[in-house]
């Protein structure tokens, strides 16, 4: 009820709605109507009432509120339902508690802060109050489990197109799964799968994007960014999480569909920013590879299953995610 209320207050605009035309529009009592308001209230929005008027929206808080992203999505969403908190472990984690309750595809678990945040390969994930985008997709596809690594490519493509479009940041993707810009990363996505027997239980897709960070901890100054630092403009955290959930439900109903990577291959390479440039493969952890676990090549661009083409040697080498760490031969790009 209260994202329905919010849409319909945003549609009116500088406009007024009045209870008794919120309660007709949602057959719902004036009380109700009321008692939602109130509620809204104390999250931080604020309304102006004016009698024989009714209600005008005036504030809207900066939070990953359920309802609020509920309200940014089209009648017809690929996301079902959004779970929302202000402070969680992690929402990859919830997505997964979500799964086993049976809540369907197209859920979204998001965040303000997380106190557990993951990353690929064992690595933390850095998740500030307030200040990132801290969302994870379940899904329940019915495919085989190898199919699953070009989700991570599609969640990349779908983040990088609404950054490039809504936020006017010329991103890029480094493969797999990295949104990097001038050398430094903005977004990282974290994919897991539960399955057996060849068969799909679910799988969350997880996506941290720093949007308004105003600074990093020393440590990670040299390799990380924010929309913030590359704009100067605070983004508008919540109707970039409903647009990023609802540009991926699109791309992976297309996937599911035609059960095919092909159509997204010629954008992504676009988009990759090792294209035709050399890299290092690391067959292990990158802090601690022995030499002989490191290979140099030209990355050519990606194949249909996912996989980063490398040429070494004259040769083409397939490199499949989940695998190897591909660094700049120089640095992180
Ligand atoms: C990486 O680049 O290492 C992947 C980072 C993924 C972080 C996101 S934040 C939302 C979701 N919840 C998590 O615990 N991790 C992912």
């Amino acid at each position: 009820m209260k994202a329905k209320i919010l849409k319909a207050l945003r549609e009116v605009g500088d406009g007024y709605l009045s209870g008794a035309v919120l309660c007709e529009k949602f057959g719902v009592s004036r009380q109700a109507i009321w008692k939602n308001i109130a509620t809204l209230k104390e999250i931080g929005y604020e309304f102006e009432s004016v009698s024989n008027k009714g209600y005008k929206l005036i504030f809207v808080p900066d939070t990953l509120y359920g309802p609020e992203i509920e309200s940014r999505l089209p009648e017809a969403s690929f996301c079902k339902k959004v779970i929302s908190f202000d402070t969680t472990d992690s929402t990859n984690l919830q997505a997964k508690k979500a799964a086993e309750l049976g809540e369907p595809e197209g859920t979204i678990v998001v965040a303000d802060e997380q106190t557990a945040g993951r990353g690929r390969r064992g690595r933390d994930w850095d998740s500030v109050h307030g200040t990132g985008i801290y969302m994870s997709i379940l899904l329940r596809p019915q495919t085989d489990p190898d199919k699953v690594s070009c989700l991570t490519l599609l969640a990349a493509l779908a983040v990088s197109d609404v950054l490039r479009e809504d936020c006017g940041v010329q991103v890029q993707i480094k493969w797999p799964n990295d949104i990097v810009i001038g050398g430094k990363k903005l977004c990282g996505i974290l994919t897991e799968m539960s399955s057996e027997e060849g068969y799909i239980n679910r799988v969350v897709v997880g996506i941290g994007i720093n949007a308004n960070m105003e600074s990093f901890p020393e440590e990670l100054q040299s390799k990380a960014t924010s929309v913030f630092l590359e704009t100067g403009q605070k983004i508008d955290r919540a109707g970039l999480t409903a647009a990023v959930a609802e540009r991926f439900g699109g791309y992976y109903l297309t996937y599911m569909k035609n059960r095919s990577f092909r159509e997204f291959l010629e954008p992504y390479n676009d988009r990759l920013v090792n294209r035709d440039k050399e890299v290092k493969i690391y067959y292990g952890m990158i802090e601690s590879a022995k030499p002989e676990e490191i290979e140099t090549g030209i990355a050519r661009g990606i194949d249909e299953n996912g996989a980063l083409l490398v040429e070494v040697d004259g040769q083409v080498r397939e490199v499949v995610s989940g695998e190897v760490s591909v660094r700049g031969v120089m640095d992180y790009v």
